[in-house]
Order: structure tokens, then sequence, then C-alpha cells
């Protein structure tokens, strides 16, 4: 048992989609952080194969536990709290990760806390910058979600403000890079191409400017036009770019101005999309031009991992927040308003 002036020793397990991650928080302390991909294993799929990813994590799952253990210099004894991802995601990559700390938890004799994916994603950057600010407004950006949210109280309630319609922005990245022939996941090769193209070559279009929502279909479709009309001399550099600027400027437009319209005055970016270069840059502009404080963990933190899993146990345990039921189910459209699942 915690003496009550500790901070809790959390571990959190993150396995929604094809990253077995394991993390390791002392309250806003981050101990480990240890990632198995298995991204290579999709990359001929040119996406993520749901059971491929789910026996990833079936045979990561224990090794990746004793890595971060490790790392932080602690037993499994020692920990307060286990939390886990319990949605949204794969429904077969989210049980993983759900079945093992249940073992955990009822093993060792700690609470259980099953949590939002999404929220963790806003939690992780405690680990760097210290206590949120809230309200605060956040912008998740990866290959499986784009939400715009606002923070009120990040272990007790997140309000939607907008969301993708179609694609998600990572999603997007991925499948421009596709049909541009650049392999999988295309996010961090389109960022490195770009930096050699004009963002201005190419007037691509700009959807739902007046909605908190985003739509990155017709952007896609406007891409995979215009390569076909300019096949053999497709200036890979350019539509990179062009493509690229398109996707920043609606989504740092429409997360200034939820800031501006809610009063608010930190915004926060997560997911694996805040890995790039071009919106962290646009993104620190134009809230400096607004009077925003930005805030974006590491691109490493801001992919998904166990640390921010765990990040936001840490905070539930504080909050003294009940933990979950040990018949607790994975659910993968675990709704984004749910900080915690029961
Ligand atoms: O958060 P994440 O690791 O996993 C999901 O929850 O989806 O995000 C992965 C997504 C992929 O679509 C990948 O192409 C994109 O994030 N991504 C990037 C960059 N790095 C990763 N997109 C744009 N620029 C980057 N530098
Ligand atoms: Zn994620």
């Amino acid at each position: 048992m915690r003496s009550p002036s500790s901070e809790p020793l959390v571990l959190g397990i993150e396995t929604s989609c094809d990253e077995t991650g394991v993390g390791v928080v002392r309250g806003h302390e981050l101990l480990a952080d240890e990632v198995a991909s298995s991204v290579d294993e999709h990359a001929r799929f040119g996406g993520v194969v749901p059971e491929v990813a789910s026996r990833a994590h079936l045979e990561a799952m224990v090794p990746t536990v004793h890595r971060a253990l490790a790392t932080a210099g602690v037993r499994l004894t020692d920990l307060d709290a286990v939390a886990v991802t319990a949605g949204p995601g794969l429904a077969g990559a989210l049980l993983v990760g759900v079945a093992a700390a249940k073992a955990y938890s009822l093993a060792l004799g700690v609470p259980l806390y099953g949590v939002n994916h999404l929220a963790s994603h806003v939690a992780v950057d405690v680990l760097e910058h210290g206590p949120l600010p809230e309200p605060a407004v956040a912008m998740l950006v990866s290959g499986g979600h784009s939400s715009l949210l606002l923070v009120p109280d990040l272990t007790r309630e997140l309000v939607p403000l907008g969301q993708t319609v179609d694609d998600a922005a990572g999603e997007a990245f991925d499948k421009v890079a596709r049909l541009l022939g650049l392999g999988f996941p295309g996010g961090p090769v389109v960022d490195r191409l770009a930096r050699d193209g004009d963002p201005a070559a190419i007037a691509f279009p700009r959807a739902m400017p007046g909605s908190y929502d985003v739509s990155f279909s017709g952007l896609k479709t406007a891409v995979a036009r215009w390569v076909e009309a300019h096949e053999g001399a497709v200036p890979v550099a350019d539509v990179c770019a062009s493509f690229q600027e398109a996707v920043v400027d609606v989504l740092t437009a429409k997360a200034v101005r939820a800031c501006r319209e809610h009063g608010v005055d930190h915004l926060l970016l997560g997911g694996g999309v805040a890995a790039n270069s071009r919106l962290r840059a646009l993104a620190q502009e134009r809230c400096d031009a607004a009077g925003v404080v930005l805030r974006v963990p590491r691109p490493g933190l801001c992919t998904d991992n166990g640390a921010m899993v765990a990040a936001l146990g840490a905070r539930l345990v504080d909050a003294g927040v009940a933990p979950s039921a040990l018949d607790l189910p994975a659910d993968s459209a675990l709704d984004v308003t749910e900080v915690m699942a029961r």
C-alpha cells in the first residue's frame, strides 16, 4: 500500500494498434517508455493488418513489460496501479493489453485503470511539460484519429469539438505516400521530401473551413487526380509539400480558432502526425500570433506508447478516481467523452 505522501508508481500498457507500448511513471515523472512495434510486418500490406498486430502484441507483451521495469529500476511488486488502453482501437489488439493488465492487477493486488486512448494522448504531455493548465484545447492527429477536444479536466471530462468525417490525418499522409510509391508509413517520408518542395506549387483544396470537423478524402482524391494528370513528370517534393501544407493549414487554423472561440490559452498537439515538422512550425507561428501557448511532446511521445497510459493512470490515482472493475471490457468504439472504461 503506498503512503499518502508518495507519488503513485503506475505501469501503463498500450496495444490499441500496432505498437506494444509499456511505460512506467511515478507521478509526473517518466521512468520508462518501451515500445515494440510490428510496423515492419504490415509494411507490405500498405496498412495495419489487425490479426498480425494482435499476434505481435501477444509475443511482445511480457518481454516489453520486463524491459520497462528493468529500465525504470523497479519491481512488479513496487507498482501502485496498472493502467491499460481499453479503447478505442482494434478489438483483438486491445484485448491482449486488457487481458495482460487484468492479470498483473489481480496477481499484484493493485487497482486496474482501463483508460481512453485519446485522453492518454493528452495526458502524456505532463511528463515533459508538467501539469496541464485546464481548460486546454487538444488536437490529436494520428493514423486512426483526428480529434479536436476541449479538456476542462483531464481526469473527468473531454468535450469533442470536431473530428474527421472520413480519413484521419495520418491516413491521408499514408494514402498519398502510397500513391506516390513512397512506402508505409507515409507521414515521415512525406515530411522529409516536402522540405525540398514548394508548398505553394499546387493549390490543393481545403475542406470544411467553417466547421471544427475536418475531411481529408477530397484532398487525397485531388492529389491522386493531379498525379494521374502529370504521369511521368510528377514533381514529388512539390506534391508532398503542397499536400502537407493543405493538411496542416486546416488543422492549425481550426485548433487556434477553437482556442479563441472557447477563451482557452493553451493548445496541445498529440498523435503521430504531431511529429510532422511543418505542423509543429505552423502551429507555433499561429499560436504565437494568437497569444496561445503551444504544448507538443517530443515526437517519441506523440506516437502510441505506454508512458501516456501510465501518465493518465497516475493522474486518475492522484485524483482519487475509482478504478475499473476486473471484468472491464475492451471497447473498440469507446467514446471520446469517456476518460475511463468501466
Ligand atoms: O499515433 P500513431 O503512431 O498511431 C496511430 O494511433 O495511428 O500515428 C501514426 C500515423 C501514421 O499515419 C503516420 O504516417 C503518421 O502518424 N506520422 C506522420 C509523421 N510521423 C508519423 N505524419 C506526418 N508527418 C510525420 N512526421
Ligand atoms: Zn494514438
